[in-house]
């Protein structure tokens, strides 16, 4: 079939296979041309078939040569339906995987469920004996409590008071004003129950009863923090509480982990373009502003940069790895440098809907945002007769 981009809202109905392939082939061609990381060699990814945990995934297999386990939760391709992108993406990065010569099965379907864990520590247990490393790297609006059987939902709103600002429709390039009003103390307990530390806890209790975490096993999720001009929706929003959670919660592991010389981090990341962030009121503004300032100074990162960056300059440099005051790894360095946030303040005062393309990267984001479902990639034949149907070779 063709495939053509549907949108509806913040998301894109459908995907290209083709596309995603690309995507994927690029993002292995980088982290190939960064050199080799003396990184691990049996790696989980928990959230691996998109953003910041393909990416993970990728440099872990073609930066460090790691036999690599993918857990996710995406709609799978038949004849006449496509699939969403994650399981493209993981199709092509199975497959470029298997011509390497490298170790890659996946499982889809509910990481949060008892099932899920079960059948990836059997996996484990039967194909690579011991983990190495452990990338934590969901993002999920619910998730069912398999404890307590109640599905909990996430929101993202402010705590306290309703949060006015500017925000920007991404697809008509509208700036406008919304106002959020605040939440309640349960939305804040939910979207911690969702993304916060509980899940990432109970995946390494698990993995760690069983033993197949091997000496020095390390374990690494990720957090955002950001300007100040959003954290009233985002860092002291609900999110935020969850990251909180997330964060203490590396402590606790790392508690967990010190018998077997082992140790859980948390790496605070850039802000980028995710099907996750995208559907953030404000982000996309701060995103496009954030993009021109950071292309114009060349420090403008993808996912792909900023695990490729994680993993060779902060996780496996042979030396201790650096934290910041909180204990927390920061990747999220060149976004935050003074300079850099000066200049994205001064152009928000300024933004309106006529000059946000010229002194914003409205385009950039765009092109990221279908990028994520394999549209405008440079070097797809778009025109060609497309099959839908894509198998993932190693899929449990
Ligand atoms: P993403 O939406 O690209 O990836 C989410 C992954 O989780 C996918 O692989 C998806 O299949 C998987 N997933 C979702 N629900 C699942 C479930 N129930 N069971 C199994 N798999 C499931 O998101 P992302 O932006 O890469 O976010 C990953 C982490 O990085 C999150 O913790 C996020 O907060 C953090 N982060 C994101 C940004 C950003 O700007 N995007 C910045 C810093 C940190
Ligand atoms: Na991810």
């Amino acid at each position: 079939m063709i495939i053509e981009p549907r949108m509806r809202g913040f998301i894109c109905l459908t995907a290209h296979p083709v596309g995603c392939e690309q995507n994927v082939i690029n993002q292995i061609n980088y982290v190939k041309s960064k050199g080799k990381i003396d990184g691990p060699k049996r790696v989980l990814v928990i959230g691996a078939s998109t953003g910041f945990g393909l990416a993970s995934r990728i440099t872990s297999a073609f930066g460090s040569d790691a036999s690599t386990i993918g857990i996710f939760f995406e709609k799978p391709s038949s004849p006449g339906k496509l699939a969403t992108p994650g399981w493209y993406n993981t199709a092509a990065f199975e497959k470029q995987a298997q011509e390497a010569g490298l170790y890659a099965k996946s499982i889809n379907g509910d990481a949060f469920s008892n099932e899920v864990k079960e059948k990836t520590l059997a996996l484990i247990k039967e194909d690579l004996g011991q983990i190495d490393l452990v990338v934590y790297s969901l993002a999920s609006p619910v998730r069912t409590d398999p404890t307590t059987g109640i599905t909990h939902r996430s929101v993202l709103k402010p705590i306290g008071a309703p949060f006015k600002n500017k925000t920007v429709d991404f697809h008509s390039g509208k700036v406008t004003e919304i106002s959020i009003d605040p939440c309640t103390e349960e939305d804040i307990q939910n979207t911690i129950k969702v993304m916060g530390g509980e899940d990432w806890e109970m995946w390494i209790d698990g993995l760690k009863a069983a033993n197949l975490l091997a000496p020095n096993a390390l374990t690494i999720a990720y957090s955002y923090i950001g300007p100040e001009l959003t954290e009233p929706v985002y860092r002291k929003g609900t999110i935020g509480r969850a990251k909180d959670h997330l964060e203490a919660t590396a402590f606790t592991i790392a508690d967990k982990l010190s018998d077997i010389g082992g140790n859980a981090y948390v790496s605070v990341n850039k802000a980028l373009v995710t099907q996750a962030s995208s559907a953030i009121p404000v982000i996309p503004l701060y995103i496009s502003l954030l993009y021109k300032v950071m292309k114009a100074e060349g420090i403008h990162e993808g996912c792909i940069e900023q695990i490729q960056r994680l993993y060779s300059e902060r996780l496996y440099t042979g030396g201790n790895v650096p934290v910041d005051e909180k204990g927390r790894i920061r990747i999220d360095d060149w976004e935050m440098r003074a300079d850099v946030q000066a200049k994205v303040a001064a152009l928000w005062e300024e933004a309106t809907t006529e000059n946000l393309p010229s002194i914003g990267d409205l385009e950039g984001y765009s092109n990221d945002f279908y990028n994520l479902f394999g549209f405008k990639v440079g070097g797809v034949d778009y025109t060609a007769d497309t099959n839908e149907v894509v198998e993932i070779p190693g899929l449990q």
